[in-house]
């Protein structure tokens, strides 16, 4: 961490007020427009186009199955190899790559009309989220811009991003990698194309050249190709743990010793209440930590640890509230919870909610609608952190109880996951807060607050352990990775 790094101006986006009367009628008008708009998706590569007659994938919204909201064209292993072909580092100066960067961030902000009507039709998010996945995008766009290097690119950095930030994630890895000056692959989620190739084509008119970002859409046999090779330079992903694990190997078999995997991972991200805190505060940050996105964040809340002696009230409390959460089409500006991202997904969670409920675990189930892919906000009793096997990424909490003298005790067991993402603690004794956050193993602690929704340049965000490789995004060290500093600069 430089000095200078933190000498640079930051300014956040300032996104939409959605409390604004005049400003919300905009927004819905504005989105309205784009109600039954068709997109279409096809690799944009730097030397060729897609055939008029190439298969075409539908695409439909995850709320609502009869809504049709474009087509895509998979990316073939040819488009992969044509794209390697023509990939061009970003030779411009980083003045030019600056200014540039900066400037694809305002056309995104413009366009908020048309992104907004897709982050909600292809990937099924509520207006709220809507507003801060575009601040995001847009913050990192100018966060990274702002940090252009004239240091030596890595070369071709491959970037693979999720669907559950398929337009900030997506776009931060990419412009990190542009402003170091990498030619970039992007191999956006299978789920959400449309929103991907929108925001390319954003960065086109921006003045990207085309050989510095090339998009492949596609599934997991596109991800393999376009990281399992010698030509690769490093790679950006964010994804599940097992998928980063499968990445790594094959990283270390086809592509020269040392290329960097910058991974960020899932969690299983634990909460502590103690007796005193205070239990509005409480509530209110863990039915958005657990609940908000659907739950269908890294950061997500999974496993709440409530202290003994509150537990019976404090339980009522955040059952009542959940109770008043709208499962809903996040099309309307009431709903709370919008559907997870698809069949797959819901079938996954219901299972897991279903072997709960026949073991007698189930303490609370709200209700949700029947068609699209919703799932109701579930709280499930655990004896502790351990009994859960896996990540289950929706709007599902499980809940465990501690007696006073077991706190320690139920830190390691928080560390003893292996993950470490997110953390957080309500409690208004100052020492606990110390003597926890030096015991707690995770990248973004949380204190008598919700823990997600990390703001790029204020919280760096990204976990230890299973969790992810760092550095953080949206921070002073995360562009480090993507050039390289020790090699020699050749000059005349
Ligand atoms: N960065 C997001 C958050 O903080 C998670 O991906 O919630």
């Amino acid at each position: 961490t430089g000095p200078e790094l933190f000498a640079l101006e930051r300014v956040n986006a300032r996104g939409f007020d959605l409390t604004h009367s005049q400003t919300l009628e905009a927004l819905f008008d504005a989105r309205d427009a784009f109600a039954k708009h068709q997109w279409q998706a096809t690799p944009l590569l730097s030397a060729s186009t897609a055939a008029d007659d190439a298969p075409r994938a539908v695409i439909t919204n995850p709320a609502d199955p009869s809504d049709r909201v474009g087509a895509v064209v998979w990316a073939t292993p040819g488009d992969v190899e044509n794209a390697f072909s023509n990939a061009t580092p970003w030779a411009a100066p980083d003045t030019e790559r600056c200014r540039i960067l900066l400037h694809a961030a305002d056309l995104l902000e413009a366009d908020y009309a048309q992104l907004f009507t897709l982050l909600t039709r292809e990937a099924g998010k509520s207006l709220p989220d809507c507003v801060a996945e575009l601040r995001e995008a847009v913050d990192f766009l100018r966060y990274y811009a702002n940090r252009a290097t004239d240091t030596p690119p890595a070369g071709i950095f491959t970037c693979i991003s999720p669907w559950n930030f398929p337009l900030a994630i997506f776009l931060g890895q990419i412009s990190a990698a542009l402003a170091a000056g990498n030619a970039v692959l992007a191999k956006p989620a299978q789920q959400t194309p449309l929103i991907a190739h929108r925001a390319i084509s954003l960065m086109y008119e921006a003045g990207v050249p085309r050989g510095a970002v090339q998009l492949l859409p596609g599934a997991g046999d596109i991800g393999a190709l376009v990281t399992c090779d010698a030509r690769v330079g490093g790679v950006a992903f964010t994804g599940s743990t097992a998928t980063a694990l499968r990445i790594r190997s094959a990283m270390a078999e086809n592509c020269r010793p040392g290329t960097p995997l910058i991974a960020e991972t899932g969690g299983l991200n634990a909460m502590i209440v103690d007796s005193t805190a205070l239990p509005e505060q409480a509530v209110q940050a863990i039915v958005e930590s657990a609940f908000q996105s659907a739950g269908q964040r890294c950061s997500a809340l999974r496993c709440l640890y409530v202290q003994e002696d509150i537990a019976p009230e404090f339980t009522k409390m955040l059952v009542g509230a959940m109770q008043c959460l709208s499962v809903a089409d996040p099309w309307h500006l009431s709903t709370d919870v919008g559907p997870v991202i698809d069949q797959a997904a819901r079938d996954g969670i219901a299972q897991h909610i279903a072997q709960a409920r026949a073991e007698g675990r189930v303490i609370a189930e709200t209700t949700a609608p029947t068609t699209g892919t919703f799932i109701a906000p579930t709280l499930i009793s655990v004896p502790g952190i351990a009994a859960l096997e896996r990540e289950i990424f929706g709007p599902v909490l499980h809940l465990a109880t501690f007696k006073a003298h077991q706190l320690d005790a139920v830190i390691d067991d928080i560390n003893a996951t292996g993950y470490g993402l997110t953390f957080g603690l309500h409690t208004r004794i100052d020492d606990r807060v110390q003597h926890v956050c030096e015991r707690i193993a995770a990248g973004n602690v949380y204190i008598n607050r919700n823990q997600i929704g990390a703001i790029v340049g204020s919280q760096p965000f990204g976990g230890e352990g299973l969790s992810g490789t760092g550095p953080k995004a949206g921070g002073p060290h995360y562009m480090t990775r993507f050039s390289q500093p020790d090699r020699q600069q050749v000059t005349a």
